[in-house]
Formats: structure tokens, sequence, C-alpha cells
């Protein structure tokens, strides 16, 4: 029996490299070994408000580049989270086992409200509830995601342990894989920030479907140091992270990288990674056209992935029913 995977990325925001390499490359490497669950996950988009219409072209949109990417329905179900109602149902029966302390020290809620706590909304408080429902809706073995999800995870763990021990042996406790390399991929404008969806700076981020001239500019423009040679040293935040995309890209080892360039400048890295990246990301953008191309052919992928997917979560809902005594 294969190990079931469970991972999710939201239909928000511009998709980037670092979602590429901490995530989504590798659900694709990784697909034949395992028996694969990916989701859309819309409604923890709307734990912040969104506009319908963008909403619902972001999720097309991020599936197109799902399945350009490489995901193959043969090998692994892509479906989007509202399409299964058990979610919402596991979240609401895991809100009733999770500690309000538990969520409370969750960074990502503190980073993502901010100052002004009080106007954050419950289903923001909550996220990690819905995303335990998610990974324990499927008897997960294994969740693929970036380093910023680990403590996610943890509670995930908690959750079903915690339950398990109130109530009986029911849920799978899951396991992270996070990536060795670019499991935390940071803004090429700032190195000290984690590259993200929401950040606006023209410069921070390299999106999935940039074009080439557009890679050029942002990656020149990348922040670097004062320093010379180029090396693996985790204290030059900036080149760190540019060699560590270049070494996820390429999959060459630390020393043949610093190999190559032993003796050049910061001009060459950074031309040789532009590079890098832009052919890395060449056949997803051609694959991504045909796909964007017809709406209505994706529409129908997600929806034969969902309907081949719903009695797995129906079955494990059903057992968490019978459980609490519930029905
Ligand atoms: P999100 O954009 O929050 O839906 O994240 C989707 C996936 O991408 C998750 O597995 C994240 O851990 C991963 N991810 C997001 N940002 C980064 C980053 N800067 N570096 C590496 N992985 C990331
Ligand atoms: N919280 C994850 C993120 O922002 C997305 C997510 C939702 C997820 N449900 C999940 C990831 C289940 C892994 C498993 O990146």
């Amino acid at each position: 029996m294969k190990k079931r995977v469970f991972s999710g990325i939201q239909p928000t925001g511009n998709i980037h490299i670092g979602n590429y390499l901490g995530a989504i490359k590798q659900w694709v490497a990784s697909q034949t070994e395992y028996d694969n669950i990916f989701c859309i996950v819309d409604l923890h988009a709307i734990t912040v408000a969104q506009d319908p219409q963008q909403l619902r072209a972001g999720i097309r949109k991020l599936a197109g580049l799902l399945f350009a990417a490489g995901i193959n329905l043969n090998q692994s179900a892509l479906f989007v989270q509202s399409h299964i109602a058990a979610h919402s149902e596991l979240a609401w029966i895991l809100n009733c086992v999770t500690p309000m302390g538990w969520l409370e020290r969750m960074t990502q809620f503190k980073e993502k409200a901010g100052q002004d706590r009080e106007r954050a909304s419950v289903g923001l408080f909550d996220y990690p509830a819905l995303m335990a429902a998610d990974i324990l809706l499927y008897d997960t073995h294994l969740v693929p995601v970036g380093d910023d999800q680990k403590q996610h995870l943890e509670l995930t763990r908690d959750v079903a342990q915690r339950f398990n021990r109130q109530y009986g042996d029911t849920f799978v406790v899951p396991k992270p894989i996070i990536p060795k390399i670019a499991a935390r991929v940071m803004g090429l404008d700032d190195p000290a920030k984690k590259m993200s969806k929401s950040e606006a700076g023209k410069f921070h981020a390299v999106y999935l479907l940039d074009e080439p001239g557009v890679i050029l500019k942002k990656v020149k423009r990348a922040a670097t140091d004062s320093l010379r040679d180029i090396r693996f040293d985790e204290s030059r935040p900036g080149v760190f992270n540019l060699l560590s995309i270049y070494q996820a890209f390429t999959g060459e080892s630390q020393a043949a990288i610093e190999a190559k360039f032993a003796g050049k400048g910061y001009g060459d890295l950074k031309k040789e990674l532009a590079e890098v990246i832009i052919e890395g990301l060449r056949p997803i953008q051609e694959r991504y056209a045909q796909f964007a191309a017809d709406p209505a052919q994706l529409d129908a992928l997600l929806a034969q992935s969902a309907a081949k997917i719903r009695p797995l979560a129906a079955d494990v809902l059903q057992r968490v029913q019978t459980r609490l005594g519930l029905g």
C-alpha cells in the first residue's frame, strides 16, 4: 500500500517560485511514490475578504498552473475544497476539541491579524482547525509543505492525538515533509522576509507566469551584500537565497555551484540564475496556456476528481460521527 499524501494551496494572489520550490515541485516529483490528494483551499482563502469574481478566476488559474506543473490525475487527485462539504463538517467537529490556547499560539494568525485582532475574522483564527480537517479527512500519512506550515502541522498532530485519546483511535497522525532545499524562499528585495503572495513590492517575487524579461529584471535587482565571493553562507541571506533558488532549480550540489561561480561576480550569478529560472518555468508557462484556453475543461477535471475522492471523505466523517455519538 502506498502512503497517502495530502497538501493544499490557497487560490489567492500570484503563485511564486517560493510556492513552487517549497511545495508544488515536491508534489509533482513524488507523485508515483505516493497516493496523492491535492487541494485548492478556497475556504481558507475567505478567512480574509475576497472579491468573488477574482476568487473564481484564481481557482481556475491555480488549477491550470498545477496541471501545467505536472499534477497528473492518473496519479493524484486535484480538487476544490468547497466542493467536498465534509471539510467544513469535520472542521466544526475539530473546533470542539481544539483549545483556544493552542490557536492563540499560531504565529501565522498573529502575523495576519496584525495589531487589530478584534477585527480579524473568527475564521482567520480558526484557520488551522480547517487545515487539520483537510488532512485528517483522508487518513493522510504525509503532508509536503514549506517551512512556514510546520506549526500548523504540529497542531494537526496534537488535535488528532487528543481526539484519539478522548474518543478512541480514529485518526491517522500525519507527518510533514519539508524540502531540504528552498523550504523557505526569501523575498528578492528583502531577504529577511519570506517570499509571500501578499507582498506588494514590484521586485519582491518571481511569479510562475512572469515573462523572461521581467524575471531577468527582478533577479538583477535582487538584494545581495558588499562582499565578493559566492558561497552558501547562511549569515549572508541575500546571496544564500539566490544560491538556494539556483540549487533547487538545477538539482546541482552546493560544491558544484560554488565551483562554477568561483572567481565570478554577483552580476554573473544573477544572469545565470535568471536563465535557470526562465528555463525552469518555460515548460510550465507553455502548458498553462493550453489549460487556460479551455476553462470548461478545467472545471470538468476538478469536478471529476472531487467525485472520485468524495467517498473517502464520507467514510472518515462517518467514523468520526459514530465515535462522537452524533446522528
Ligand atoms: P500558500 O501560498 O500559503 O497557500 O502556500 C502554499 C504552499 O507554498 C505551502 O506549502 C507553503 O508552505 C509554501 N510556501 C509559501 N511561501 C513559501 C516560501 N516563501 N518558500 C517556500 N515555500 C513556501
Ligand atoms: N495553510 C496552507 C498554506 O497557507 C494551505 C493548506 C490548507 C494546507 N490546508 C492544507 C496545506 C492541508 C497542507 C495540508 O500554505
